[in-house]
C-alpha cells in the first residue's frame, strides 16, 4: 500500500501545498507533477548534476531527494532563477562564452553557479571547480564552462 503525506513547501517563492507518495523523488514532484521542465533527469544515482536544483541555498541532487524532505523548506529551479523577460547574468556568461551546447546540462550547471556566487561572489579557480565537479557535460569540454563561470568572478 502507497502511503501518502501532505507537504507544505515553497518553491520559487511560490507556496506550494500537495500530498504525495512517501516514495516519490523530488524531481518527479517538479517535472510530473508540478510540470517545471527546466530540471533535468538523466543519471538518477547523483552522479551527473542535470537535476540540481537549490534547497534552502544548497544545491542538491533532486533525483536522490524524497520529495517528502522538502516540507517547509525552500526548493528553487532554474525557473526560479530566469528572470520572465530575459536571462540571467550567469545565463548570458554561459551563452556569451559557449559554456553550452545541446544544453541539457546547463539548468545544472546554472543551479550550482548560483549557489556558487552567492557563498562566494568572487570565488578562486580552485572554488569554481570544488562547485562544478558534481555536474557533467558531454559536449563542451568544460573549459568554456569554467571561462563563463570566471567572467562572473
Ligand atoms: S539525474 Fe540526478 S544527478 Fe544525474
Ligand atoms: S551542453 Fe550538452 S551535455 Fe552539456
Amino acid at each position: 500500500m502507497t502511503h501518502h503525506l501532505p507537504i507544505s513547501f515553497s518553491l520559487n517563492g511560490e507556496a506550494i501545498a500537495i500530498e504525495v507518495p512517501t516514495h516519490t523523488l523530488l524531481v518527479d514532484l517538479i517535472r510530473d507533477r508540478i510540470g517545471l521542465k527546466g530540471t533535468k533527469r538523466s543519471c538518477d544515482m547523483e552522479v551527473c548534476g542535470a537535476c540540481t536544483v537549490l534547497l534552502d541555498g544548497a544545491p542538491i541532487s533532486s533525483c536522490t531527494t524524497l520529495a517528502v524532505d522538502v516540507d517547509r523548506r525552500e526548493v528553487t529551479t532554474i525557473e526560479g532563477v530566469t528572470p520572465a523577460d530575459g536571462l540571467s547574468r550567469i545565463q548570458e556568461a554561459f551563452v556569451r562564452h559557449g559554456g553550452l551546447q545541446c544544453g541539457f546540462c546547463t539548468p545544472g550547471f546554472i543551479m550550482a553557479v548560483t549557489a556558487l556566487l552567492k557563498a562566494k561572489p568572487h570565488p578562486t579557480d580552485d572554488e569554481i571547480r570544488h562547485y562544478l565537479h558534481g555536474n557533467l557535460c558531454r559536449c563542451t569540454g568544460y573549459i568554456k564552462i569554467f571561462e563563463a563561470v570566471k567572467s562572473l568572478a
